[in-house]
């Protein structure tokens, strides 16, 4: 592969880091570093949805450096999380980023049963979410029990994975009946997303869009873009659909045509107000492996296609925004959690790290399937 060299230097660097970086978050959870250090999330908020991809990093790299330390904080991080199982409250729809990168992980990885049932809890609890009505997984657990997102594209995965590992068709026929439904609602002509669509929770009835995490309803949030490219080619990938694949190119091709205009690094909002210079660095990481999901269900031409967008995409975050100094926690900087939200813009998010790891060890082929 022509490319290698730049992507084992990279890696080689992320490497260096992550060692340093684990040693000192050893039984932490991490959300964000601040002023170059991790915060911790174990106990104030074991809930939260970002909270297993810290050990997603670890599983990672202890697939491509088989350094034991990796493994070890990524099992603590896994049981920490059953605080979260057992306290249910504060669980919803982010189940499945929460269990995928730690218990499923461990699973695929190790064989560990206990890790099973845990991720086969969590699908059990998504599960238990779908509306009959609407055909979609309930989000959130704010008093709109009608509220559907692009962002659970990502947590069906292990819907995918339960199917597998019970023969038990209902999970996969609830996961692809929602992206079904989230193909219908959320995503537009243009190839564009919105984030949230509101239905009756009795009839499942279609309501309206209503604005998250991006500028306004009917804007285009680039993470919710992003959880769209990755999370329909994901369902492609698990079902062999090929309409799937289709919604995951066209919203692809939007957002390639948007990240051009940048430098190949996102804004949070490709339809913010002009003169809006806001980064989300997570975005364009996330959407960089979504591109080479793509890539690798294609041949030829198409194929090379989304590859070079996601290289361009992940150069251009290697080049201008990541911190590889061993003394602070955190690589990627300029992450945005939303767009309203200016005290969480342009800062260190635990996933970007992960998605940009994990979009360099795919681009070389040696990555785990975490989803
Ligand atoms: N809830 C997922 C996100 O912030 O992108």
């Amino acid at each position: 592969m022509e490319n290698q060299q730049w992507v084992t230097e990279a890696l080689a660097k992320v490497q260096e880091k992550m060692t340093v970086v684990n040693k000192r978050n050893l039984g932490k959870i991490p959300y964000s570093a601040t002023d170059g250090a991790y915060d911790d999330l174990s106990e104030s908020f074991v809930a939260w949805w970002t909270n297993g991809f810290f050990a997603g990093s670890l599983w990672q790299m202890y697939q491509y450096a088989n350094e034991e330390a990796y493994r070890e904080n990524a099992e603590k991080i896994e049981e920490l999380l059953d605080n979260a199982l057992e306290e249910y409250m504060g669980l919803h729809h982010d189940v499945g980023f929460m269990w995928l990168h730690t218990a499923v992980a461990d699973y695929r990885i190790t064989g560990n049963q206990r890790s099973r049932e845990r991720g086969l809890h969590a699908a059990s609890l998504l599960l238990s979410r779908f509306n009959l009505a609407g055909r979609f997984l309930s989000a959130w657990n704010c008093n709109v029990p009608g509220w559907a997102i692009i962002d659970s594209l990502m947590n069906i995965p292990i819907l995918y994975w339960a199917t597998k590992e019970l023969k038990d068709p209902r999970f996969k026929q609830v996961a692809m009946a929602h992206a079904d439904t989230l193909d219908r609602y959320l995503i537009r002509e243009d190839g564009s997303a919105g984030h949230i669509a509101s239905f009756d929770p009795e009839s499942g009835e279609f309501l309206e869009m209503v604005t998250g995490q991006g500028f306004s309803p009917d804007s285009a949030w680039t993470r919710g873009q992003s959880w769209g490219i990755y999370g329909f080619a994901l369902s492609a990938r698990h079902t062999g659909e090929k309409r799937y694949l289709d919604t995951a190119k066209k919203l692809a091709n939007y957002f390639i045509g948007n990240v051009a205009q940048t430098g190949y690094v996102s804004l949070i909002d490709f339809r913010a107000p002009l003169g809006t210079t806001k980064l989300d660095t997570s975005a364009t990481a996330c959407a960089a492996c979504g591109l080479l999901e793509i890539a690798d269900q294609l041949t030829g031409m198409e194929a090379e296609y989304y590859r070079q967008a996601a290289e361009k995409m992940i150069q251009a975050l290697l080049a201008e925004h990541c911190d590889w100094d061993p003394t602070t926690d955190g690589i990627l900087q300029h992450s945005s959690h939303s767009y309203h939200q200016e005290k969480e813009t342009e800062i260190h998010l635990v996933y970007g790290d992960y998605f940009l790891i994990e979009g360099l060890l795919r681009l070389i082929k040696k990555d785990c399937h975490l989803w």
